[in-house]
């Protein structure tokens, strides 16, 4: 049975028992204690929890799962998986034990030709929590006999997110593989043979804080007796597949037939390369639906988890041999296999490959500059004669260039060399032990929040700010260093969390408003900064200017209102650019992140190499006659699904059920959703100026730009300057690009006279060193400080000058300059004194040392680089025994 047939079996079998289908949330919920989706009940959390009124009592659901805190196991055995399936039926106080429990077992036993999945009764086991006598009793009216049903303890069957939230002692089931796959026993014996496929969590208290999965505090029973189950779509997939796991499955076994293509190698001949085969199969599929639900590849958190998956995919598939980019097709044979089921990853192909491609072309490039500095650190290791590379240069390889080390073991062998692997290794640690200590202080900055926990439970600060700029507010509470405080006096800063205010908090890429808080017993409060805490409470972080606060004051809050002016225009001219963006660029310009304040905006978007010249004006000139069409500026609440339909840019995060706030500007030409604060109609942006275009990192360009009269100053300002040049070279504006484009052809050619002038007499001084050569032996030699000034490039042809000059006889020539610091130097040996056997690269390790230069080269040049002029005259010296020895 095909996985996508697998998925609508489960959800026809609950919708027909009444069931909601609710469409799986995105895989980026904004938790911040769960980095990815990982189990179908995530998005329900306020439901059990009693936090929200569901719209329905009973829902089902196939949840996209990404997992990945074991990404270096994956591949390595054929168990582990990044992305999965979760299919899950939930009942928020409808049915409760006996319900989930007869619907589990129909599914799984019934007919395939009767909508089920044809299981073996027989060969299903199933487990029960230590003292869950109800469900043992239910499970043997059903018809499990009483040596399959085990009972396990709180590790097995008590099933909580791991963090404080619902918790419940759950049921699982399990599907007898058979004694080829482990002994006899049950899922208690063996896990391997007895495979999970279907939990059933009795969702029916409320945990706290503790060490861990089985280490916690029952802080008690929740509102209502809920369930939450989680079936294993893609183990259920291969066992209903006949095949041995999960890679061999309709929806993955075709990443790796394309991985045999691409690379030449097969699957199933060697084990090291069976790894790379599967790490590419997990990893295309984790990615393009990470992509899909908007993260992009980045340094931390989300991003960088990404930005592994796709690294260690190049990396594998060029250990199987692939020389070209591969990311495209594996992201192609991912969309076609997930689309039926997941249709945004046909809608948004292009921009999940775009993405994907781009990373790889990074990463592709960081490998070639990477094995630049390899094949360097070869050649040195080899010209000293050692057969190891160094723990540092391995550590710098897969620091610096982002060089995995199993590559560089892998390259070093084909070179014929060994890595210091336990040095690597050791330095590895000691960055992994700076980096945690630095994550645990950071979570330290963060973690006392103890103090707003009483105002979140509270609930959210009314925000009054989209109608008013003055509102009367009450004092809740006074903080000062993470302590509250009764009163807080002239001088004092303080944060204060009021009832209701009309400052915006920042968020969405707007900052925060500036305003004050006063009353009329001569309170005056700067309010600098406000923040909301767990999204809902406003901290005004505030300077008390005069008289005194006091916990219960009445007091008016209020915002400068020409800083709120300038916010709006700032927030509204984002949305212009975005949409100009789009408009020029087209809807592969998705959005990354944004900040705009008054004045100023700046927008990150995924794109691929730097806009052109053209496309910058036309942005800006969209956005400018899109500000002088004077759109009105329209908001409006209205739930998720409906603003998606209407073509609101969708953000990512968003949850089902959830109300949002939509900004239209134009009608179609611009829909967002978004809270922050904004112009009545575009005219009152002012003029948009866009300043430049960068790049922020592997596929993502920055915009910025200035709004209103901050637009208005530059402009003026680059006038005048532009009059100041005018002036200065004695033409008229518009004459100054010719002029100055005169003036440079003329700047080149009086630089290359002026170098010509040079090397001829750099060249005129060869005849004086011929002139000065010694006779050391059987061959002449020149070993002498260059003329002052001449630097490398100069000091060669100077030094092969002179070597020339000496034609058939047997010479040396070393000079070593002194330019900058530094001792540039280049050592020429002809012919005829090669064949007496003197190298010009043996030659170096005579004066290296005092100049404290390295370098190397061929028997008849060599040159390099010291840093101490100092030792010039003792390195000649040196030099002058060397040659005498080996001439003598
Ligand atoms: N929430 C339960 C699990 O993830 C069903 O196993």
């Amino acid at each position: 049975m095909q996985t996508h047939e697998i998925r609508r079996r489960f959800l026809e079998h609950f919708v027909k028992a009444g069931h909601t289908e609710v469409p799986s949330a995105s895989l980026i919920l904004a938790d911040p204690n769960l980095l990815f989706v990982n189990a179908g009940m995530v998005q329900f959390v306020p439901y059990f929890l009693g936090q929200q009124t569901p719209p329905f009592d009973t829902a089902t659901s196939v949840q996209k799962c990404v997992r990945t805190g074991d990404i270096e196991n994956v591949g390595v055995t054929t168990r582990h998986n990044t992305f999965f399936q979760m299919a899950g039926n939930f009942s928020f106080g409808a049915y409760f034990k006996r319900g989930a429990m007869e619907l589990a077992w129909s599914l799984l036993t019934n007919a395939v030709e009767d909508g089920g999945y044809g299981f073996d009764p027989e060969k299903l086991w199933v487990t029960v929590y230590l003292d869950d006598d109800e469900a043992e009793q239910i499970w043997r009216e059903l018809g499990v006999p009483d040596e399959r049903i085990q009972r396990r303890g709180m590790a097995d069957n008590y099933w909580s997110m791991g963090i404080p939230g619902p918790c419940g002692p759950c049921s699982e089931i399990y599907f007898d593989r058979g004694p080829e796959y482990g002994v006899e026993g049950g899922p208690e014996a063996d896990e391997d043979r007895y495979l999970e496929i279907w939990n059933l969590v009795f969702m029916q208290n409320e945990r706290g804080a503790g060490r861990g999965k089985d280490d916690f505090e029952i802080l008690g029973p929740l509102p209502k007796k809920n369930i939450d189950t989680g079936m294993g779509v893609e183990r259920v997939a291969f066992l209903l597949q006949g095949v041995d796991n999960v890679y061999e499955t309709d929806l993955l076994r075709p990443i790796i037939d394309k991985a045999q293509e691409l690379t030449g190698r097969s699957y199933g001949v060697e084990p090291a390369d069976d790894v790379r085969f599967r790490v590419i199969a997990d990893h295309a599929r984790t990615a393009a639906m990470l992509i899909g639900d908007g993260v992009n590849p980045g340094n931390d958190g989300r991003g960088y988890v990404l930005r592994r998956l796709l690294r260690r995919i190049v990396r594998s598939a060029r250990l199987l041999g692939a020389d070209k980019p591969v990311m495209g097709e594996f992201i192609k044979v991912v969309s076609e296999l997930m689309a039926p089921s997941y249709p945004e990853l046909a809608t948004d192909f292009q921009r999940i490959e775009t993405v994907a491609v781009g990373e790889e072309a990074a990463f592709l490039k960081t490998l070639s500059t990477g094995t630049k500095l390899f094949d360097e650190t070869v050649d040195e290791v080899k010209a000293q004669g050692a057969k190891k590379i160094s723990g540092t240069d391995a550590f710098t390889l897969h620091d610096t260039y982002g060089f995995p080390i199993d590559l560089t073991l892998e390259m070093a062998a084909e070179a014929g060399l060994q890595v210091d692997e336990e040095g690597f290794r050791s330095l590895m640690a000691e960055q992994r032990k700076r980096a945690k200590e630095d994550a645990l202080s950071r979570k330290h900055a963060h973690a006392d929040l103890t103090v707003y926990k009483e105002f979140v439970d509270r609930g959210a600060t009314e925000f009054t700010g989209f109608d008013e700029l003055a509102t009367e507010a009450t004092v809740l509470a006074l903080i000062k260093d993470g302590v509250r405080v009764p009163v807080a006096e002239a001088g004092q800063d303080v944060e204060i969390i009021l009832d209701r205010s009309p400052l915006y908090a920042e968020s969405g890429g707007q900052i925060a408003d500036r305003g004050s808080i006063v009353s009329s017993h001569g309170l005056k409060v700067a309010v600098n900064d406000v923040q909301k805490i767990a999204k809902k409470v406003w901290v005004h972080k505030s300077t008390v200017a005069a008289g005194q606060l006091t916990e219960g004051d009445t007091v008016l809050a209020q915002v400068d209102p020409a800083w709120r002016k300038g916010a709006t225009q700032g927030h509204s001219g984002t949305h212009m650019v975005h949409a100009a963006l789009r408009q020029v660029l087209g809807p592969n310009a998705v959005q990354a992140g944004s900040l705009n304040k008054p004045g100023y905006l700046r927008f990150d978007f995924n794109w691929q190499g730097a806009l052109s010249d053209q496309q910058k004006a036309d942005i800006e000139a969209v956005s400018n006659d899109a500000v002088a069409d004077d759109f009105t500026v329209n908001t409006f609440v209205t739930d998720l699904p409906s603003a998606k339909k209407m073509g609101a840019m969708a953000l990512f995060g968003e949850n089902y059920g959830d109300e949002v706030r939509v900004v239209e500007i134009g009608g179609p030409f611009s829909m967002e959703l978004c809270g922050g604060t904004h112009v009545q109609s575009s005219a009152q942006i002012g003029p948009i100026t866009v300043l430049g275009e960068s790049s922020v990192g592997s596929g993502i360009r920055r915009v910025e730009a200035f709004v209103g009269l901050d637009s208005y100053r530059y402009l003026a300002k680059e006038r005048a300057l532009l009059a100041g040049i005018a002036s200065s070279l004695k033409v008229p504006s518009e004459e100054v690009p010719g002029r100055v484009e005169q003036l440079v052809e003329r700047l080149k050619v009086a630089e290359k006279e002026l170098e010509r002038t040079k090397m001829a007499a750099v060249l005129s001084s060869a005849g004086t060193f011929v002139e000065q050569a010694q006779r050391v032996g059987k061959v002449l030699l020149v070993a002498a400080a260059a003329p002052a000034g001449v630097g490398a490039g100069d000091l060669r042809t100077l030094v092969q000058d002179i070597k020339g000059r000496f034609g058939s006889e047997p010479a040396v020539v070393v000079l070593l300059g002194n330019a900058d610091g530094k001792v540039p130097f280049v050592a020429a040996v002809t012919k005829a004194a090669q064949d007496l056997g003197i190298k010009a690269g043996d030659l170096v390790s005579a004066f290296g040392p005092a100049i404290s230069g390295r370098g190397g080269g061929k028997p008849e040049m060599a040159q390099g680089a010291g840093s101490d002029p100092a030792g010039i005259e003792a390195g000649l010296a040196a030099l002058r025994a060397r040659v005498a020895e080996l001439a003598g």
